[in-house]
């Protein structure tokens, strides 16, 4: 099976009325622990590469994984998508690689920081879905900010979304997927305490724009079981609450259909190396404790794959080629 556009990944998910994880991936290790979750839940998966990683992995490691990945797992549904994509040469970057599916982050200026108006927003996404759709290749987009800037993406002032202007911006620009700001954060530091999330926003874009499906950044959980380990073992993380389950679940009813989710696997795999080592002194087989960090990964994703509900939906579907979702656009 090929890489998949996003747009089916996301359709299907629709009808099927549950949400689909996508892991931000970074190296081997993050892509075979999520892959084997995949595979023994028979679950389709997104895995999103952002900026620091196509600098981190020198943009073709990570292409070259990713079709490691698909050559590994034949039978399941992958897009490969660029995460917060800063600027229309990023994403025609991701699309030359071969990259199934594109956020463009308009809510920001192309410094990744600072909040551009609903107008300038438009403009640039309209571009992306105007370029990327020609290859038949998915484009999210999104509208208000998120809070939350030490992973150096965002702007640190929250704005909700507007329901209104989210139905203007899906008609206005044609994007296939919209990322809501619904008062989560990137990062391990999200809340002080049990967070209240804005999830009348999502019903109330999904009223306005029942077939748009929709997106929720900064949705880790950060369990206190990572934290404790990271913590255990010599680390030094603050006490911090992430999104609870049971808000993403309710958000995934309501029309949340993919789930961004970094943090949650970072600390897994930190928590397990760390522990590794600790318990190892001896050991210098990298190895040995990157194994441990896979398996970690592995546990955390195959639980997520579960509650969002995508377990089982891997086969629903005949995959679709970037040409055949040309036919979507009427290219
Ligand atoms: O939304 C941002 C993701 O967590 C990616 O983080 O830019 O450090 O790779 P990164
Ligand atoms: P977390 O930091 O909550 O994992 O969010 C990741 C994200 O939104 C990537 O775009
Ligand atoms: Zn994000």
């Amino acid at each position: 099976m090929p890489l998949v556009p996003m747009k089916q990944i996301l359709d299907e998910a629709i009808k099927g009325n549950y949400g689909v994880g996508a892991f931000n991936v970074n190296n081997m290790e993050q892509i075979q622990g999520i892959m084997r979750a995949a595979k023994e839940l028979n679950s389709p998966v997104i895995l999103q590469a952002s900026r620091g990683a196509l600098k981190y992995t020198n943009l073709y490691y990570i292409k070259h994984l990713v079709l490691a990945a698909v050559e590994d797992n034949p039978d399941i549904p992958i897009a490969l998508h660029l995460d917060h994509g800063n600027s229309l040469e990023t994403c025609k970057l991701a699309i030359e690689l071969g990259f199934t599916s594109v956020m463009i982050d308009g809510s920001l200026k192309e410094d990744g920081k600072t909040p551009t108006s609903f107008e300038e927003n438009v403009e640039v996404t309209k571009k992306v879905v105007e370029y990327a759709h020609k290859f038949g290749v998915t484009v999210e987009g999104e509208l208000g900010t998120l809070g939350g800037i030490e992973d150096g993406v965002g702007s640190g002032k929250v704005k909700l979304t507007d329901p209104d202007e989210a139905a203007r911006f899906i008609k206005l620009t044609g994007v296939d997927a919209l990322a809501l700001a619904i008062g989560t954060s990137h990062g391990a530091y999200k809340f002080k305490a049990e967070p209240k999330l804005a999830l009348n926003i999502v019903s109330a874009v999904k009223t306005k724009a029942p077939n748009t499906p929709l997106v929720m950044h900064g949705s880790s959980s950060v369990p206190k079981e990572l934290i404790d380990i990271i913590n255990k073992y010599g680390g030094e993380l603050k006490h911090t609450m992430g999104v609870p389950m049971e808000s993403i679940k309710e958000a995934i009813k309501l029309g949340v259909k993919k789930i961004n989710v970094d943090t949650d696997g970072r600390l897994a795999m930190t928590g397990a190396i760390r522990k590794f080592l600790a318990e190892n002194p001896s050991e210098f087989d990298p190895r040995t404790y990157f194994g441990a960090a896979r398996q970690a990964v592995y546990e955390v994703v195959k639980q997520k794959m579960i509650d969002f509900g995508s377990a089982g939906h891997g086969s629903d579907y005949k995959p679709m080629t970037l040409e055949e979702a040309k036919r979507f656009y009427n290219i």
